[in-house]
């Protein structure tokens, strides 16, 4: 891997901490320019729709045919027209998702030096870190993170999540395990709902076996100057598809909509579902990832964790042949997911600026 990636190019400063110092301005680093804060008005259009869809997930495989068309056709109309919906009935345990919630509450509630045993690198990402991308003097993001490997199971290395609270690497191991299982039905109905064989999709990130999964634990410090700065700066994500579990008592995640911010309301006890740049190509872009970002506020720090669900990093992805023909040639060149990622691993979040020069030199900024 390029060396520049073994190390941060600045000491790192624990936000949380910067928090926690009572300071009444933030610094600088986290001053987003005017364009790039959250209240500026990007345009007049009329207000949009007031929440991303929820999809009841009960019925997609369904023996009554007419209830599993049905659900399948309402999560073709979320991913093609949104990018983005929730999901409920989806059949993790929600006591499972409250418990994993609340164990990451209290790793980041552990005093600075405990987590600092697991200060991360760019080399891997892997444990607690506080900034993605690696580019000297980039501003920042108002968020700490724990980020841990779940698959392939060649990966793993539950000695690298933290050992306290007690039951945190037992909660992370099985919810892990939940959220993939999750994760394979949706490729299935995202797979039907292309016209592909139901396993497709599947195969193409190299099978359940061998798929990336990898859990993002996101903390959100109380900020004092919400309106100058954001948690996570609009990206679109780069893997295959995001099961998010938001902070149910906080708002925070905001989804790019025909050019105006649209702030997700989270339902109880449902994931949010996002489609990443590796399904926008292998599906040739009838799927499409959407810019996302996160807001803080003065008053409630947030939890929230992600989980990516990626291909094999070394396989080739590229747009599926079935959806490539004369009237709608192949819009992306293949490129293993190991070669993608670096783009982002490097520059830190950044729209949708890489998926979209794959295709054009102009990147899209709706937002
Ligand atoms: C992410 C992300 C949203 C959130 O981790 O990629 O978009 O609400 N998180 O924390
Ligand atoms: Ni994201």
């Amino acid at each position: 891997m390029m060396n520049c990636l073994q190390s941060w190019p600045e000491p790192v400063v624990r936000v949380q901490s910067l928090a926690a110092s009572g300071i009444r301005a933030i610094p600088e680093r986290y001053i987003k320019p005017p364009s790039h804060r959250p209240l500026t008005k990007i345009d007049f259009s009329p207000p949009q729709e007031a929440n991303i869809p929820v999809i009841d997930f009960q019925n997609v495989f369904s023996d009554d045919q007419r209830l599993r068309d049905e659900a399948l056709r309402n999560i073709h109309s979320a991913c093609h027209e949104w990018g983005f919906f929730q999901v409920v009935n989806h059949g993790v345990s929600h006591e499972l998702m409250k418990r994993t919630s609340e164990v990451w509450r209290e790793f980041f509630k552990l005093p600075i030096e405990v987590k600092q045993e697991y200060a991360n690198t760019p080399a891997t990402y892997e444990g607690y870190g506080s900034r993605l991308g690696v580019e000297k003097g980039a501003i920042l993001d108002w968020s700490d993170y724990f980020f841990l490997n779940y698959m392939p199971a060649s990966l793993r290395n539950p000695n690298n999540w933290p050992a306290t609270p007690a039951s945190c690497r037992e909660l992370v191991a099985e919810y892990g395990h939940e959220v993939c299982k999750l994760g394979g039905k949706l490729m299935k109905a995202f797979s039907i709902n292309l016209g592909l064989e139901e396993d497709h999709l599947l195969k193409s990130f190299g099978g359940e076996e061998n798929v990336g999964a990898c859990l993002r634990a996101n903390y959100y410090p109380k900020c004092p100057q919400p309106d100058l700065t954001l948690g996570l700066s609009p990206h679109s994500d780069p893997g295959g598809l995001t099961i998010l579990l938001p902070d149910e008592n906080v708002a925070g995640l905001q989804v790019c909509r025909k050019g105006s911010w649209i702030t997700v309301k989270p339902v109880p006890n449902a994931f949010i579902i996002n489609i990443g740049d590796q399904i926008q190509v292998l599906s040739n872009a009838i799927y499409q990832s959407v810019e996302h970002r996160v807001i803080v506020n003065s008053n409630k720090d947030r939890v929230s964790l992600a989980l990516f669900y990626n291909p094999k990093s070394d396989l080739l992805i590229e747009p599926t042949k079935q959806l490539v023909s004369d009237e709608r040639p192949a819009l992306y060149p293949p490129m293993t997911y190991n070669e993608y990622r670096l783009y982002v691993r490097t520059k830190g979040p950044c729209g949708k600026t890489q998926v979209e020069s794959l295709k054009s030199p102009r990147p899209c900024s709706e937002c």
